[in-house]
């Protein structure tokens, strides 16, 4: 029996990204991005993992593809690499790579599994990052604008070469991530700690958003759906002081807001400018880069697992919250957590969507990531039980169907993630995967909850 069923038509995904599973990083002219000069840093990424074979899916795509089959996936959720497709990242295509993604959706549509392409999952060429594109000394990557115009000229590109078959494409995954654990904390690559350069990185990847919407337009038919992934933060303060709830609105404006703001109302938050003077004047936004960013978009993904909850006090440094390291401090939610140690509240996940419903009305939403991480093996008869990601994946659809019948317009669902991959700074010892890999063998199994998930995509819904 059913207990919850979701619309017809609901997308049913799961979702992946380059670095995370291709491996195959020297291979068909790819050349290194700031992720490959980061793993390979000692101290960097746990076990001193890296991304150079992952789950070898660059040479497994089709069983990967084949596995999603047996699934029953509508969707896939995957990202290109930049450095594969356009090594250094300038001038002409590199055949070979573009080749690897062609082959790709075209094993997707063969499955009846419609591709969703994400550009930018965090695969910035190292050219870039190194380049002293504006000739100043303060290095390249995301807090040069250039970057923003050369990430445009690459969505071209990769339109141009897939736009035939793919018709939901998405810009950046998650430019929070980017901006600030990339740029002020450091703990994601390329790893700087500037609280002022996180800041124009933030921008400008708001911004290349904003170029890449105007390039992949002119490129594709106008039936293409064209996106934005954002990792808001369901924040939460810790009481109703005046301290706790300035605290929250910190977070919601560095977290949020820089985002939202920009993308779909076409202005920076102004308590952000405020709460950042000491840092910046905000002069890199330039006349007119707000009508840029404010391009409109035909759907927004995000990507959810577990609230934020803060209160008024300090955080270390370096942080990911330039400005506000004074004045907020990040409390542990109670309740159970996954191997991540995150907390497990799937009412956050409702909260944002109905958020998104008052805020973006007009909006369709996706949940482009949502999913666990959990110490899972194999057990000796080759089977891996993982009933506590079972039950994290019914909490989270039971709180997406809660928002679809509180009127909130969510078109589908993407289960983070396909296969246990590199999760960045963790390295491979963080599963998320509804299929097992084991990386000594490549072997791959899928897990009790990827049974789970292809029963509920058969009945189209979730069994009581
Ligand atoms: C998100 C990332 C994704 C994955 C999950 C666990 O922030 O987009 O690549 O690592 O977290």
């Amino acid at each position: 029996m059913t207990e919850l069923s979701f619309p017809a038509g609901f997308r049913w995904g799961t979702a992946t990204a380059a670095y995370q599973i291709e491996g195959a990083a020297d291979e068909d002219g790819r050349t290194p991005s700031i992720w490959d000069t980061f793993s390979r840093t000692p101290g960097k990424v746990r076990n001193g993992d890296t991304g150079d074979i992952a789950a070898d899916h660059y040479h497994r795509m089709r069983e990967d593809v084949a596995l999603m089959k047996d699934l029953g996936v509508t969707d896939y959720r995957f990202s290109v690499a930049w450095p594969r497709v356009q090594p250094t990242g300038r001038g002409p295509a590199a055949q070979k790579g573009l080749d690897f993604y062609r082959r790709l959706v075209d094993e997707l549509q063969a499955a009846d599994i419609r591709p969703v392409a994400t550009l930018y999952h965090w695969d910035l060429p190292q050219e870039l990052e190194t380049a002293d594109i504006s000739g100043s000394a303060a290095g390249g990557g995301w807090p040069q604008r250039e970057t923003a115009e050369r990430f445009a000229d690459y969505a071209a590109l990769v339109a141009s070469a897939l736009g035939d078959r793919v018709a939901t494409w998405t810009t950046l995954n998650e430019p929070w991530c980017a901006a600030f654990l990339g740029y002020a904390s450091g703990v994601h690559a390329p790893g700087r700690t500037e609280p002022v350069a996180s800041l124009r990185a933030a921008h400008h990847l708001n911004l290349a958003h904003g170029l890449a919407v105007r390039a992949l337009r002119a490129a594709l038919p106008a039936s293409a759906e064209v996106s934005l992934t954002l990792n808001l933060h369901a924040v939460r303060a810790l009481s109703d002081s005046d301290a706790d709830q300035d605290a929250a609105r910190r977070v919601d404006a560095l977290g949020n807001r820089l985002f939202l703001d920009p993308v779909f109302h076409g202005r920076l938050p102004a308590d952000l400018v405020a709460d950042t003077a000491g840092l910046t004047d905000w002069a890199f936004v330039r006349d007119g880069d707000l009508e840029v960013t404010s391009a409109p978009v035909d759907s927004l993904g995000i990507n959810y697992y577990s609230p934020t909850v803060v209160g008024a006090g300090t955080c270390d440094v370096p942080s990911p919250w330039p400005g506000s390291e004074a004045h907020v401090r990040f409390v542990p939610a109670p309740g159970p957590r996954t191997a991540m140690d995150w907390p497990v509240d799937a009412d956050g996940l409702y909260e944002l969507l109905v958020r998104l419903r008052d805020e973006l009305p007009s909006v369709p939403l996706l949940v482009t990531e949502n999913g666990a991480a959990y110490d899972d093996y194999a057990d000796p008869s080759g089977a891996v039980h993982d009933p506590e990601r079972v039950a994290y994946l019914h909490a989270h659809l039971a709180a997406v169907h809660r928002a679809l019948a509180d009127g909130v317009d969510v078109r589908g669902y993407f289960l983070w993630s396909l296969l246990d991959n590199f999760e960045w700074a963790y390295g491979y010892g963080k599963r998320f995967g509804i299929v097992h890999v084991d990386f000594a063998s490549q072997r791959r199994t899928p897990k009790d909850s990827a049974r789970w998930y292809a029963d509920v995509i058969a009945r189209g819904g979730l069994p009581s």
